[in-house]
């Protein structure tokens, strides 16, 4: 505190001079730490309002599945008549036209995996891991899945990659493979991605239908941690996307673009591209449909906004998949807790878009 002089007898004048110039250090005191408050609170909301937002999000209630739904079941894989859609009262657990959505608590993995034994099943996983996603991506993908991808079932990776001598050399498991199928880099990352139709159809026809009745197709930047197993088969399988199985429709990432091939006004769910499967038939209709169509919006100097995401979610709206996975079976925890993901089976590694999408010379 400043000590002001004044005369004796002044005492009052002196004390209220005191007074009103340590009442003024404490107005600046008092706004300063006021504007300090006002700045860590901002801070501390700019950081949690995404968390807020997303959790409150997870509180939206889904559809719900009805009995009437199931009287359509497609029962083209007879084991899940074994469902139990009434396990997860929180969750969808069909859709209108009566494909399941898995959830954990709703199956037994060992009456899958004992039917899938008897019709001796094999499974293909197709990954693509091209450019910069070798190093960054392969590795863990392959290890985890080794640990959780249809332990019960012979399983072949096909690797398409640009260099197929970068792919790591590691040794898979009794009844497993791993092949590696040499393609073209493309310059630009979205044609990297869409071009996975292209390349996916052609290996189905020359090699996969002859060997496997189903397959997989994976984004390479993802871990599995837990089982992902062959509850997960049928004859033609969506995921649910992470992020938008609370939305409301209206915040659906579909393409609005009326001159893509992609567009679509409404749809059903949106579907996340990272992972989809079914028969090869039904895999090699779907990437041949999306690559036709990717293909007339190059002749149409159009780009769909989520790329092969956006063709692959018009066809499975106007061919609707059999199976549809929970985020469970993808799941990003960037989102934070969300209470009706029980165990989640394969998660998204983090992604360095800069470094990793950078053109190459
Ligand atoms: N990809 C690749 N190299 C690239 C870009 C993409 O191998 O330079 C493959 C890889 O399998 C990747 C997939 O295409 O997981 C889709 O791309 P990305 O995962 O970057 O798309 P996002 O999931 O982030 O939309
Ligand atoms: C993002 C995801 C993209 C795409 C997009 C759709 O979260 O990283 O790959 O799926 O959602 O809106
Ligand atoms: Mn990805």
């Amino acid at each position: 505190m400043l000590l002001v002089w004044q005369p004796l007898g002044c005492r009052r004048s002196w004390t209220r001079r005191g007074t009103s110039r340590f009442s003024g250090m404490r107005q600046i005191y008092n706004r300063k730490s006021a504007l300090a408050l006002f700045t860590s609170m901002l801070i501390f909301l700019a950081y949690h309002i995404p968390y807020t937002i997303r959790f409150l999000e997870g509180l939206i209630p889904m559809d719900k599945c009805q009995v009437s739904y199931l009287e359509h079941l497609k029962m083209a894989n007879g084991v899940d008549k074994s469902l139990n859609f009434w396990a997860r009262s929180d969750v969808q657990t069909c859709t209108y036209w009566g494909a399941p959505i898995m959830w954990d608590g709703m199956f037994d993995p060992d009456v899958y995996d004992d039917e899938h034994m008897k019709r001796n099943t094999s499974v293909a996983l197709t990954v693509f891991a091209v450019g910069r996603y070798i190093d960054a991506y392969l590795k863990d993908f392959l290890h985890s899945a080794e640990v959780f991808f249809m332990l019960s079932v012979p399983v072949t990776y096909y690797v398409f990659t640009d260099v197929p001598a970068k792919v790591p050399d590691m040794r898979v498991g009794p009844r497993r493979k791993l092949k590696v199928i040499h393609v073209k880099r493309h310059t630009r990352w979205q044609d990297i991605s869409m071009m996975r139709m292209k390349a996916i159809a052609e290996a189905i026809e020359s090699e996969i239908r002859h060997r496997h009745k189903y397959v997989f197709c994976m984004d390479v930047d993802q871990i599995f941690v837990g089982p992902f197993g062959t509850e997960a088969l049928g004859d033609s399988v969506a995921l649910l996307h992470a992020h938008f199985y609370h939305s409301p429709k209206i915040q659906l990432t579909y393409d609005h673009n009326p001159n893509s091939e992609a567009y679509m006004r409404d749809g059903d769910f949106y579907y996340h591209a990272a992972v989809f499967g079914g028969s090869w038939e039904k895999v090699k209709a779907t990437t041949e449909a999306c690559y036709r169509s990717i293909m007339k919006d190059k002749e149409n100097n159009v780009e769909a906004l989520w790329h092969d995401e956006s063709h692959l979610n018009k066809h499975l709206f106007l061919h609707k998949p059999s199976k549809i996975l929970s985020p469970e079976y993808c799941w990003d925890t960037g989102i934070g807790y969300r209470m009706d993901i029980h165990v989640p089976r394969l998660l998204w590694a983090e992604k360095h878009y800069k470094s990793l999408r950078a053109p190459v010379n």
